[in-house]
Parts: structure tokens; sequence; C-alpha cells
């Protein structure tokens, strides 16, 4: 038997936001501005995600911040596309982000996916911080590049500082209006009671050694004590996609939590029908921007260690679902690891009941989130699946008894064409949307107007 190697692992960050507040440009700027900080290659681009070491943190953050508070080894932070939702990241008993950063174009405030991020956060219980970003836009912004937000506020005009103020203010109602109360950060005693504003500029630069010193100082704080892993444990981690990859098939990109997966050993992953026990042919990694010389945007790798992202290629993995967990076997049981796999995948499936609604779902994740808000709403579901609507979905959903429950709300997933037939002829009303309140909303507008 193996001895154990407690360690600490990098806390994973992950990044919600309505789509084009800024996201994918905020992480840009953070990897740009560590590179600029004479850093090459300290930044590791992981698959679906980017690792930002302490000393690089603390580098960007400057005087905001000391390596000597920390014994976290730094930030891995996951980008999470605005028509994507995030609800796949879910992992053992949970969130799989430990922390999250919702972006929210400060101009625009909040739009449907910041909505449902905030949702989501709040079922799941992650601890966040909002960046308001874009801040540069401000009508006569005069931009100081990469500098804290306090220092660069306080040079700017009284006129841009106060319409940057109202905004601001207008975001922290908005907050509070969510159920949360919020200030600008540095008026923040404490975190767990109080969301942190951190006004932010993706483009400038301006707030992001402030964004990096909160996220920092709250992981290290809060987090600490849940980040003390056995690193050189089986590997635990969660399904982020199921894509096919040139010359290996269908490959899973996995956002890895806890331990070690080395490149011979055997996974077990969840699937539409039944935990899918296989090989891993090869564990993958983006090749570094330098490199990418060759054809391969890959390159592979022995092992990895959590937290990180990885591509794993193996056999049989068609079935593989977003938003499952993936366990390594190394000297358990393989039933045993089935069943954890099916225990957990069971903790999503369980809430049906005999009569009700069908709901499907592109992951995971995302289906957990709709029923517990059904659940909330005291709307009862009868079928829940990850998958596309199918023919069998709409013969399920004729057999509710009541007309109201014959009825499929369908998330971000595509309708069988032969399944919107069916509903048709059998008189089966399917909803659809990409965003979950959204999707119930209509389904309860339809039920109020049937009950008029
Ligand atoms: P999705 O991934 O599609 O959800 O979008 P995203 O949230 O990743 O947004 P993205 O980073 O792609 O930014 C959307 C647009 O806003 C781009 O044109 C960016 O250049 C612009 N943008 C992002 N941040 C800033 C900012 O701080 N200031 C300004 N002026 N423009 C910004
Ligand atoms: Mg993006």
């Amino acid at each position: 038997h193996e001895t154990e190697t407690r360690s600490l692992r990098t806390p994973i960050v992950a990044v919600l936001g309505h789509v084009d507040h800024g996201k994918t440009s905020l992480l840009d700027k953070i990897r740009g501005s560590t590179v600029i900080e004479g850093e090459a290659g300290a930044i590791t681009q992981h698959i679906g995600a980017t690792a930002v070491p302490l000393d690089v943190v603390s580098k960007v953050a400057g005087k905001l911040v000391n390596p000597d508070d920390f014994d976290l080894p730094g930030l891995l932070f996951i980008d999470t596309p605005g028509h994507h939702s995030f609800t796949t990241l879910r992992s053992r008993g949970g969130a799989l982000a430990d922390i999250a950063i919702l972006v929210v174009d400060v101009n625009d405030g909040f739009q449907p996916q910041t909505v449902e991020a905030i949702n989501i956060l709040k079922q799941s219980q992650t601890p966040f911080i909002v960046a308001a970003n874009k801040i540069d836009t401000t009508p006569g912004w005069n931009p100081e590049m990469d500098a804290p937000v306090q220092q660069t506020y306080e040079a700017q005009s009284d006129r841009a500082r106060s319409t940057l103020d109202s905004s601001l203010y207008e975001l922290i109602g908005e907050l509070s209006d969510a159920g949360f109360s919020a200030d600008l950060y540095w008026r923040v005693q404490n975190f767990q009671n109080n969301i942190g504003v951190v006004p932010v500029s993706a483009e400038t630069g301006e707030g992001v050694p402030d964004v990096l010193t909160v996220l920092m100082g709250l992981a290290q704080r809060y987090m600490r004590e849940d980040m003390e892993i056995d690193v050189a444990g089986p590997g635990a981690g969660t399904v982020l996609e199921v894509k096919e990859e040139k010359g290996f098939g269908t490959t899973l990109d996995v956002v890895l939590y806890d331990g070690t997966v080395r490149a011979d050993e055997t996974i077990v992953v969840g699937g539409m029908n039944e935990p899918i026990v296989t090989d891993v042919r090869a564990l993958l990694k983006p090749r570094p921007l330098a490199e990418i010389r060759t054809e391969d945007r890959f390159e592979k790798v022995d092992s990895i260690a959590a937290a990180a992202g990885v591509k794993i290629a193996a056999p049989n993995l068609d079935e593989a679902m977003a938003g499952a967990p993936v366990r390594v076997v190394r000297d358990r049981e393989i039933e045993d690891v089935i069943e954890e796999v099916q225990a957990e995948l069971a903790e999503v499936e369980v809430s049906t009941q005999e009569e009700g609604i069908v709901v499907k779902a592109d992951t995971l994740g995302s289906l957990e989130a709709i029923v517990s808000t059904l659940e909330e709403e005291e709307i009862p579901v009868m079928r829940a699946e990850v998958g596309d609507v199918a023919p069998r979905d709409i013969r399920f959903a004729t057999t509710a008894e009541e007309p109201k429950h014959r009825t499929i709300l369908a998330f971000n997933v595509d309708v069988l064409a032969d399944a919107a037939d069916e509903a048709e002829q059998r008189d089966i009303r399917l909803f659809d949307s990409d965003v979950i309140y959204q999707l119930i909303e209509e389904y309860e507008e339809y039920v109020d107007e049937m009950e008029r």
C-alpha cells in the first residue's frame, strides 16, 4: 500500500459571465501581462485551463501580494464560453470550481447569463468575486496600463469617476436584488458575507493586479484546507467536453481535481447508459505556443497531477458525458470504482417522480441545476436525462397523467427531427432555451395560461 503524499493543490477558478462581457479577454490579459513580466513559460496552458503560479501572481499584483503570506501554489483558471453552460463544472459533492469570477460588462450590467451564473453560484455555494469589466470605456477615461484600480481611479477626472461610480452602484444594486450583499472590494471586510466587486479592464489591464490579489487572498483564507490532497493518489476529475480529435478519435477534456493519472492506467468514466471502463491511450497537453511548428497541437505526457486540465484519449468514449466523473482505478477493485461513479451519477438522477415533466439537458451539471430549480418551484419531474430529445422521450411524456405535465424542457440539446414530428402528433409541448431560468419561466407561463 502506497504512502500518502499530502500536498496543497492549485485552487480551481471558474471564469463566468454573459456572452461578450470579457471572460476570455480577461484571461488573455492575465496570460499576456504575466508573459511581459519576464516569466514566459511560467504560465502553463492546460486543456481548457490556464495555470498561474504564485510567483507570477505576486509579480503582477506588485505590492498587493507578498508571496510569503501564501502557501497555495497559484491559481488554475477555467474559461467558460458564454454559449456553454458552466454548469458542467461539477465534481464530487458539488461545484468543480473552488472559487469563481463573475465577469460583468459594467455598461451592460446583469444579463440573462449573468443571472444564470448567479443562481448556480448560489445553489452550489461557490464563493465568488465580481469583475466589473470594461471600465476603460467610461467616457473621458484616461488609462494607465496595468495599474492597480484604486491608483487609476484616483487619477481620473471627477466626471469620469462619477460616471463609473454610477455604473458600479447600479451593479451593486443588481447583486443586492439577487440576494448578495456586495461592495467595492477594498471596502469588504469579510468576503464570506459580502461579494467584492473589482473594477477592471481586460483591455488596459487596469485592475488586473487587484483581481489576482483578491482571488489569491480568498483562496488562501477560505479554501486552504480543502486544497490538501494526496497528489500521488488515484486521479479524480470531471469531463468538461467530449470531443473528436484527428488521429485520436473521441477524447475527453478533463479537469483533474484530485490525485494523478498516468498514461497507461485504467479509468472509469460516467456514460449515457452505464459507466465506461477503458484504458488511457494518451494523456495530452497543448503544445507551448513557441513549439507550434509541427502539425501536432498536442504533446503527450506520462502523467499529470491535480489540479490540471488534460485531454484523455482512450477507446470507447463515444457515450461519455460532459459533466460526468472520471476516476483512475489504480490498485482498487474495478467494481468499487464503478460503484463510486454510479453513486455520483445517481446523485443527479434520483430526484424523479412517478408523475411530472421530462427534462433533457446537455450536461449532468445543467441537468442538476434545472432539476433543483424545478424542485424549488414545486414542478415535478418524471425523467431527467443528458442527451438530445428523441422519439422515446416524447412517448414517455405521453404517459403523464396531467396535461400540464405532457411537456419536455430541452436545455442546450437538439430535438431530433422525428421527435419533433412525434411531439406534434401526440400533442407534447416542447420548450427549449439555453438559459435555465428562461426555460422554466416559459413553462410556468404556459401552465398559467392553461389554468386560466
Ligand atoms: P464569450 O466567450 O463569447 O462568452 O465572450 P467573452 O466573455 O469571452 O468575451 P471576450 O473576451 O471574447 O470579449 C468580447 C469583446 O469585448 C471583444 O471584442 C473584446 O475585445 C471586448 N472587451 C473585453 N474586455 C474589454 C475591456 O475591458 N475593454 C474594452 N474596451 N473591450 C473589451
Ligand atoms: Mg470567451
